[in-house]
């Protein structure tokens, strides 16, 4: 295959976060003329960047994606674009005008950006979040986004609709890759929704009873984070466009069976407390149906539960032992 990646130019927006910084190393194996990052340090970091940070190919640009003659300067002369930079999905329920700030308005004028400056094609990162709550389990493309209840999912729908409407109008070719529940190493540890993983892992690491909030049955598709960066770069490499792809593990876990899981790999004994539902989930069950990602850009994730809640596991205590050692 020809490789388009070798001595081309790639913006990502969101380079310095949990996604974006895999996708950043699973590019430089291909020989990238220069990887531009823009990202704002809401969420990214420079401990994520770490690896890459002092690779001549790579420019760092802190600054916000709102900052539309910023953005400009970095879509000009781009070959490629990723397009990660957002808020989470509570972020957005707490302040939807700052969502729609970051993922309309500054969406659109990225694609418009994209246009003017002949962008070659847009990887756009959508999520799962736009079904809501499936009609089908495993899931594919075509089940409808109407059930979905959320600004994010919804500025996520609108950004897939706003990238299509763009190819059709403009010929802007881009895929939109609708992750699953990802995680990995370098996933949040500190903010205010902490994913529940990094919490047990708390628990482990004290000593103390892991909680469980509902009765445990709530399930989704946990994807690793290096998987998803491959999902990226296949998008990019394949010829489609004007598609959307699942990316998800195909796998369904409760988070009954994923605490079992977390408990096994490191060992522990402890037992869950079961504490009432504290805030309302309407998403009860997920789970993907990743055929057309494995048809149409020969996708398939890598990395079991197991394997990457080790990988996880290890990564997170380490960083605990040094962030001790450091005070
Ligand atoms: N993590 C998941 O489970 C998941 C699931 C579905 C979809 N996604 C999507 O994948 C993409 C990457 O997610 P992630 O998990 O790496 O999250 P992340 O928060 O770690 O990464 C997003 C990055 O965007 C940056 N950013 C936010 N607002 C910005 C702004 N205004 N200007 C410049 N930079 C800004 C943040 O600093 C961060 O580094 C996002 O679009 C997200 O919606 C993630």
């Amino acid at each position: 295959m020809h490789n388009k990646i070798q001595n081309s130019s790639i913006l990502i927006t969101g380079g310095a976060g949990f996604i974006g910084s895999y996708v950043v190393e699973e590019l430089l194996k291909s020989q990238p003329a220069r990887i531009m990052i823009l990202d704002n340090l809401i969420r990214g970091s420079y401990d994520n960047m770490q690896s890459f940070i002092d690779n001549p190919v790579v420019e760092f640009v802190q600054g916000d994606i709102r900052d539309t003659a910023l953005l400009e300067k970095c879509v000009a002369g781009a070959d490629y674009v990723f397009h990660m930079a957002a808020l989470r999905i509570n972020a957005c329920a707490a302040n939807p005008r700052g969502g729609f700030d970051v993922m309309l308005k500054s969406t659109f004028d990225l694609a418009e950006l994209c246009v003017k400056h002949k962008v070659k094609k847009v990887i756009y990162s959508s999520s799962a979040s736009v079904y809501g709550l499936a009609q089908h389990f495993p899931t594919p493309e075509t089940d409808n986004p109407y059930d979905n209840q959320t600004f994010y999912g919804g500025a996520k729908i609108w950004g897939e609709q706003l990238f299509r409407s763009f190819k059709f109008m403009y010929g802007l070719d881009y895929v939109a890759l609708r992750y699953f529940n990802v995680y990995g190493a370098r996933m949040d540890t500190d903010g205010k929704y902490t994913e529940v993983m990094i919490r047990w892992l708390d628990c482990i690491r004290d000593g103390k009873a892991p909680l469980i909030y509902g009765d445990g049955s709530t399930t989704m598709d946990f994807v690793y984070v290096r998987d998803v960066a491959k999902a990226n770069v296949a998008a990019l490499l394949s010829e489609v466009t004007d598609q959307s792809f699942n990316v998800g593990n195909c796998e369904e876990t409760s988070l009954k069976q994923l605490l079992e899981a977390i408990l096994k790999v490191n060992d522990s004994a402890l037992e869950p407390e079961y504490r009432e539902e504290n805030t309302v989930n309407p998403v009860s069950r997920r789970l993907a149906d990743n055929s057309k990602a494995k048809n149409l850009l020969g996708f398939e994730p890598t990395v079991s539960l197991e394997e990457g809640l080790q990988e996880l596991s290890q990564w997170y205590f380490e960083k605990k032992k040094a962030t001790e050692l450091s005070i």
